[in-house]
């Protein structure tokens, strides 16, 4: 997914997403934003809990968004990243281990863009984040 418009959409989305965030333990607000393969987007948003181990990512909601919305044969086509402090600075998050698994496992050619600090979205290979990814043995 090369498009820049299509690209800063998702990134607006991601960051309108990362509003919503409920992260008082980390101070940590993350957005995502996923595009699926029939062009539309969904979004999600970090989620904690004061059992700390029941909290899930932004990019695992947005996914389980779009599953919701168009089953669980979708493609994820990208995913974008916004992630900020509790006092609005831009922060620079990539994926976690377990997002850049449940990414692959939707979309093995997906996009994955986050911003550096300055702003700049940049755009890597989900096969690049998380290369010998694990894979159910066939039966
Ligand atoms: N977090 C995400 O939402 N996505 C990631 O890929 C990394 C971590 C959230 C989870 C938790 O609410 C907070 O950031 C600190 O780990």
């Amino acid at each position: 997914m090369q498009d820049p418009k299509l690209r800063d959409q998702l990134v607006a989305l991601a960051e309108q997403c990362r509003e919503q965030a409920h992260a008082p333990w980390s101070g940590l607000l993350v957005g995502a934003a996923v595009l699926t393969r029939d062009g539309r987007m969904h979004g999600g948003c970090n989620v904690e809990s004061a059992a700390f181990p029941l909290g899930g990512c932004a990019e695992r909601h947005a996914i389980a968004a779009a599953v919701l919305a168009g089953g669980p044969g979708i493609e994820v086509v990208a995913v974008a990243i916004a992630a900020r402090d509790n006092r609005g600075r831009l922060l620079a998050v990539p994926p976690c281990g377990g997002c850049r698994q449940l990414i692959r496992e939707f979309g093995s050619q997906a996009e994955v863009g986050w911003r550096d600090a300055a702003g700049t979205c940049n755009w890597h290979a989900i096969g690049h984040l998380l290369p010998e990814a694990f894979e159910m043995p066939p039966e």
